[in-house]
């Protein structure tokens, strides 16, 4: 069965009214309640949703509820079988303190299409669609990977520009980016917005790559799968407890290296919603009596479609 229009009519009003729900904790330094906002309306308005779904990519688990869990059904349990994965508020600092590039994001497949994932960190890389598969790899060394884009794309390396979270632990990547001469795109948090720069020329950023969450992996290789751009994927898991989740959740190879097809089967539809002004739309903007809100979506055509609503402030 196909994912319908309707459903995706009800995503994109969702992560709208969502990304709203966080509008007065702008600036509040209080990222647990900008959350908490942007969640409850998520799950309040997913149950009234005619579908059986479940969260396999969410925000903790059943204990640390009212979080979005793995594993949580939502939908009036009568429609058709959905896998959720939900990051209501992706870039909760950005919220918090105000800053450019929070969204609010939900992706679904077909029940059994999207990984279920852990939270954990996971080692990723990613190319727009002018790049063939298999040209870049995890398991390269990074000047083997910039080398082979290089000659793709008949660029020179310092006409590549790589994206990549501004974190120690990526100091030995950085330091190889320098080396080479590329340019690198820092971003302080948001790396779902980051790995979604290498799907148009506009950004300007060539290759995604790094260590980020393991959900924000999926989440992107959703949208990055409808636009048939490449992404892999590594989960790295740090503490037995971890590994006892993942483990649970049937993953048997812990090393496994994650191609786009493995992450994300079938049809699928992304919807990012902006609350804050980032690359990749506006934020919320409140005018007279309403909210204005810009959405993109990913799902059946290889562009990032951008969708403006305006909403009545109730
Ligand atoms: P939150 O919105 O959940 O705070 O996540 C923001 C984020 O920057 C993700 O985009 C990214 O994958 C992850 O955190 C990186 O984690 P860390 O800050 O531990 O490096």
């Amino acid at each position: 069965m196909k994912l319908s229009k309707n459903l995706l009519n009800n995503l994109i009003e969702i992560t709208s009214n969502s990304a709203i729900a966080c509008y007065p904790h702008l600036g509040k330094n209080d990222k647990i309640s900008a959350d908490k906002a942007a969640t409850d309306l998520m799950r309040r308005e997913l149950n009234m949703l005619n579908i059986k779904g479940e969260v396999v990519i969410g925000e903790g688990e059943l204990d640390e509820a009212p979080m979005l869990y793995i594993g949580e059904k939502l939908g009036n349990g009568l429609g058709q079988e959905i896998d959720i994965a939900v990051d209501p508020v992706e870039g909760t600092n950005f919220v918090a303190k105000n800053l450019p590039g929070a969204m609010s994001v939900l992706a679904v497949s077909e029940k059994g299409n999207l990984l279920k994932a852990p939270e954990t960190y996971m080692n990723k890389i990613a190319s727009g669609n002018h790049v063939p598969t298999g040209c870049l790899d995890l398991d390269y060394t990074v000047e083997k990977n910039l080398k082979n884009y290089s000659e793709v794309t008949n660029k020179k390396l310092s006409e590549i520009t790589v994206c990549i979270l501004d974190r120690p632990r990526h100091k030995k990547i950085i330091d190889e980016l320098n080396r080479l001469k590329v340019n690198i795109k820092y971003i302080s948090d948001g790396d779902v917005s980051g790995a979604l720069l290498v799907t148009d020329t506009k950004f300007n950023v060539d290759i995604y790559m790094g260590i980020g969450g393991g959900p924000e992996g999926v989440i992107a290789a959703s949208a990055l799968k409808v636009l048939d751009c490449n992404f892999q994927g590594r989960f790295l898991f740090e503490t037995e407890h971890e590994i006892l989740r993942a483990k649970q959740m049937g993953i048997k190879d812990l090393n496994k290296k994650y191609d786009i097809d493995d992450i994300i089967k079938g049809e699928s539809i992304f919807c990012a919603t902006g609350i804050t002004s980032g690359d990749l739309m506006n934020g919320i903007i409140k005018k007279n009596n309403k909210f204005i809100t810009e959405t993109i979506v990913a799902h059946d055509k290889a562009i990032l479609k951008l969708i403006k609503k305006d909403v009545s402030i109730t």
